[in-house]
């Protein structure tokens, strides 16, 4: 017989501070100093290295850590080679992990910053639009082992988020636009008004007007934010999310290089929808597709991916696959996301 048998409810409180706008640069220290931090390591991909020096100038004695950048960032070799670094530093569980880079930094260091010592502060610092509409919101995080993707993750929400716009202004255009393209997806599966906006916008965006890329941040951070405060550890709702990916990463996986993955999730939307046959109207297919060329991402699917037997081999990789059918969301709608299932025949018919 059980001498004890009780139940413990933890009630765990965590506040995420997001702060995004042009110049906000100058104002990190005193946002640090509001959180309480102590030393800071700053993270950064090793491209990034002389923006990653003038922000530490500006903290004062933040020690650096150089990783490798884009993917490669993610792989857990290369977490336990900063795990060794950390040592090194001496870092202790007052540190402050800073993550300065895309969204393969931050996912990587937000990993980190939750397993270091059972989890230390952490702050992202997005550079990429990608990163600040998406990446480095919401907690999520994940390091590839063995080339596969975010095959190991926690949720752990960032402390704080600071993205100064001025930084996305080096980005090449193909990395400018993948952000817009995941913004796109929240509105398409969330919000009507927010996607007719983003309609309007897309011009603009693709021109890198800053008050259209402003805006379209903020539309990104209040959907995705409301998704995560919901459903932070997706059970329901953060799913939506997943619109474009379940295609999206198959084919991202099958390109190995050759595909960027905001363009991954541009085809992979207009994939799902045909996927999903009388689902999704053909209305809907119409104004998604003319609002991803008007960003100018790619829309056609890729000919020489067009290998239906190894895409749906990755496609049923997808951690929510179960007896040969994957679920994914699609737009039943504009901005009304419907569950629906990915089968073999459906993935064939729409590649
Ligand atoms: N955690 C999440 O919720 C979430 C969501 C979406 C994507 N992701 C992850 O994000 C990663 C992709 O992130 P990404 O697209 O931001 O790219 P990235 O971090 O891989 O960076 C891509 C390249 O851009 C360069 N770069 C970064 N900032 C720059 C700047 N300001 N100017 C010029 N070059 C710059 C980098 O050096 C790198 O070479 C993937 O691993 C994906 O899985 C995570």
């Amino acid at each position: 017989m059980a001498r004890m048998d009780r139940s413990f409810e933890f009630a765990r409180r965590a506040v995420s501070r997001i702060v995004v706008g042009t110049g906000v640069e100058a104002r990190l220290p005193d946002l640090l100093r509001e959180l309480g931090t102590g030393p800071i390591v700053l993270v950064h991909d090793r491209t990034m290295a002389a923006a990653a020096d003038r922000l530490a100038a500006r903290l004062g004695d933040a020690s650096c850590l150089a990783i490798p950048p884009g993917e490669a960032a993610k792989d857990l070799d290369q977490i336990a080679a900063a795990t060794r670094a950390l040592r090194h530093l001496g870092a202790d569980r007052g540190v402050t992990l800073l993550a300065f880079g895309g969204g393969s930094v931050t996912d990587a260091v937000g990993f980190l910053a939750s397993v270091w010592l059972r989890g230390v502060r952490f702050v992202a610092c997005p550079t990429t639009t990608l990163a600040i509409c998406d990446a480095a919101l919401g907690g999520k995080n994940g390091v590839d082992l063995d080339g596969r993707k975010n095959e190991l993750g926690t949720i752990r929400q960032p402390d704080l988020v600071v993205g100064d716009t001025d930084w996305l202004r080096t980005l090449p255009d193909a990395l400018w636009r993948e952000g817009f393209v995941e913004v796109v997806k929240m509105a398409a599966v969330l919000d009507a008004a927010h996607f007719a906006e983003l309609e309007r916008l897309a011009p603009a965006l693709r021109a890198r007007d800053a008050a259209a890329a402003q805006r379209a941040i903020d539309l990104a951070i209040a959907m995705k934010m409301a998704v995560v405060l919901a459903d932070e550890t997706e059970q329901d709702r953060r799913r939506w999310l997943n619109f474009g990916h379940t295609i999206g990463h198959a084919l991202e996986s099958l390109a190995n290089g050759a595909l960027r993955h905001g363009e991954c999730v541009a085809i992979g939307m207009l994939a799902e929808c045909r996927a999903a046959g009388a689902a999704v109207p053909a209305a809907v297919q119409a104004q998604l597709t003319r609002v991803l060329q008007a960003l100018d991402a790619p829309t056609a699917w890729p000919r020489q991916f067009g290998d239906v037997g190894r895409l749906w081999a990755l496609a049923v990789q997808d951690k929510k696959a179960h007896a040969g059918v994957v679920p994914m969301v699609v737009p039943g709608a504009i901005g009304t996301g419907i569950l629906c299932e990915l089968t073999r025949d459906r993935l064939a018919a729409a590649v």
